[in-house]
């Protein structure tokens, strides 16, 4: 058809990911991870992350290329994750872009890597309906947005005061003695224990006067509601039921992740959701946001799981609705932002 060809860059945290899409469709999407070389640190190490896509880019560029049987020469536009993210692995990816442009004498965009875990769902689901609501849950974002036009209008209801849903679930998996990353051994611990065994506390544990939105997110009185349960039986001499504590500890955070998020579609009249980030990979939170989407009406889709991680696909889908939008290309001496709004 005649939509640009857009090529997409995300190297915003460990994954050097490149796509490509003409329109709304996906014709390749290459990813290539630095995590296993994180495991063993317990956390991302930006330098070592770097390194890797410096070392990735072109192998993962040319892979894409290759795979989709696409010659460079064809792309028309190049779009690339500005921010927010770790700023030497922006860099990195900002840089490739650049030289792309440059080289090719094709447009450059850079664009945010919160949205494109929201546009991507269009791969999937086609576009979206004039209005609808997107929640992006992942280690390092829990942010709930307004969208009413993915290309150009866009509006932050709320975000996490402190941790991210994932990171939350990270920082629980350490205190209870697991892997790095907790977040999937804690979902599977929860699968066969009792989410009502014990009541973590569900409330905005930050100040309200510190909440810049209305359906802002905080997660660290949780945690330490947890530490502190876990402390508590530890002192007394008892064993920890790992299921339960896992199981109550999921619940807690799918409960005021999906209630906030039904709220502001139920205030802003939007009937569809879409849930988007690598946390949405969590069980607790696809069957409740599942239940209680049917039973408010709410038109809920969350891609597969390869879409919802960190990838190419979501920048060169969202750069694509940008393209054609009519959206002016950005400057070549475009930043990146580590804490785009
Ligand atoms: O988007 P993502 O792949 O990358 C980053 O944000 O860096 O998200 C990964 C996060 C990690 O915190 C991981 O523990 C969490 O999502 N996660 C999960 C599950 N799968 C991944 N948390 C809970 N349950 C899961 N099934
Ligand atoms: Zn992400």
């Amino acid at each position: 058809n005649g939509d640009p060809l857009v090529l997409g860059i995300e190297t915003s945290c460990d994954e050097t990911g490149v796509a490509l899409v003409r329109g709304d469709t996906l014709l390749f999407d290459a990813v290539a991870s630095s995590m296993d070389e994180h495991a063993r640190y317990g956390g991302i190490i930006p330098e070592v992350a770097s390194r890797a896509h410096l070392e990735a880019m072109v192998p993962t560029i040319r892979r894409a290329l290759g795979e989709a049987d696409v010659d460079l020469s064809e792309v028309d536009a190049i779009a690339v994750t500005a921010g927010p993210g770790l700023v030497g692995p922006l860099t990195i990816g900002a840089s490739a872009a650049k030289a792309l442009s440059i080289g090719l004498g094709k447009p450059l965009y850079g664009v945010n890597h919160v949205i494109g875990h929201a546009a991507v769902n269009q791969l999937v689901d086609g576009p979206f309906p004039g209005r609808s609501m997107a929640l992006v849950v992942s280690g390092g974002h829990s942010t709930l947005m307004l969208v009413e036009d993915v290309a150009t209008k866009v509006t932050e209801l709320g975000s996490t005061l402190d941790d991210a849903a994932g990171e939350a679930f990270d920082k629980v998996g350490r205190l209870l003695g697991l892997p790095y990353p907790g977040g999937p051994h804690i979902d599977r611990l929860a699968r066969d224990g009792d989410p009502e065994a014990i009541r973590f506390p569900r409330g905005l544990t930050a100040r309200k006067d510190q909440a810049k939105h209305a359906y802002d997110f905080s997660f660290s009185g949780l945690k330490t509601a947890v530490a502190r349960w876990v402390e508590a039986r530890q002192d007394a001499g008892q064993e920890i039921p790992l299921n339960d504590v896992a199981a109550s500890f999921a619940a807690a955070v799918a409960d005021v992740l999906t209630a906030k998020t039904i709220a502001a579609c139920r205030e802003h009249d939007v009937d569809t959701l879409v849930i988007g980030g690598g946390f949405s990979a969590n069980s607790q939170l696809r069957d409740m946001a599942a239940e209680r989407c049917a039973a408010a009406g709410i038109d809920l889709r969350i891609p597969p799981l390869r879409y919802c991680t960190d990838n190419g696909a979501m920048i060169a889908a969202l750069g694509s609705s940008v393209v054609r939008a009519g959206v002016a290309p950005s400057d070549l001496d475009i930043p990146v932002d580590s804490s785009m709004p």
